[in-house]
């Protein structure tokens, strides 16, 4: 894989997808074009996946077919976009990857993490991102955004506690790997954060030309 793939990762409000287009116009100010994409979701199939994961249904969905559904869709975007993308030498940044699976199902679930570990590489064989950049929020501040922002999905709708594990997931898993995980501190607003991605940009820019 010739390319370079960025993930953007926090828990709820953290302002990642904001963020996300700030960074990407910034890659493309310096005539580097992105592939921008989400999960869960990215292609047609795995958007599909999406609805049936953040959709209300009267029936409870239980955490395993949660956590077989979030690798079903990313099975189908890796096979369609983000490996014919990596190829293909393009910068690739994805809203959430694997590491929201970690930080949802398994701090949040508590699902075993060798489980979450045994599907990942079934899914992923040894493709990780190169970077994943961590927006951290304390669990009110981003809960209270999120509640301002719509509706609440299937995942919103849960309590503090269950944000609380999703946000220590994050850090311990940032905290264990610091050459591929950055963390930015996103209780600022847009002009503070956009400020802290700035040596980022640099790093990506520099990667991508080498
Ligand atoms: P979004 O709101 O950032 O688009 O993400 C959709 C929701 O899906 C969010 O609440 C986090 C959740 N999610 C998981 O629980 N596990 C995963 O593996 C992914 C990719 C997302």
């Amino acid at each position: 894989m010739s390319g370079l793939f960025i993930t953007f990762e926090g828990p709820e409000g953290a302002g990642k997808s904001t963020n996300l287009q700030v960074f990407a116009k910034a890659l493309r100010a310096a005539g580097c074009e992105p592939l921008l994409t989400r999960e869960p979701g990215g292609t047609p199939v795995a958007e599909r996946i999406r609805e049936v994961l953040l959709s209300h249904h009267e029936e409870a969905m239980c955490a395993d077919t949660e956590l077989l559904l979030m690798f079903a869709a990313r099975a189908q975007h890796l096979d369609g976009l983000i490996k014919p993308a990596l190829a293909a030498g393009r910068v690739v940044i994805s809203d959430r990857f694997t590491d929201a699976t970690y930080a949802y199902q398994g701090g949040g679930r508590g699902i075993p993490v060798e489980r979450i570990a045994s599907l990942e590489t079934w899914v992923q064989g040894d493709l990780r991102p190169d970077l994943t950049v961590i927006f951290d929020v304390p669990v009110e501040v981003g809960m209270a955004r999120a509640r301002a922002r719509s509706e609440l999905d299937r995942f919103e709708i849960e309590q503090q506690s269950f944000f609380e594990a999703v946000r220590a997931t994050y850090l311990q898993r940032a905290a264990a790997e610091p050459t591929r995980y950055r963390v930015i501190d996103a209780r600022g607003d847009l002009e503070q954060v956009e400020a802290g991605m700035q040596p980022l940009i640099t790093e990506v820019l520099e990667r991508w030309h080498a």
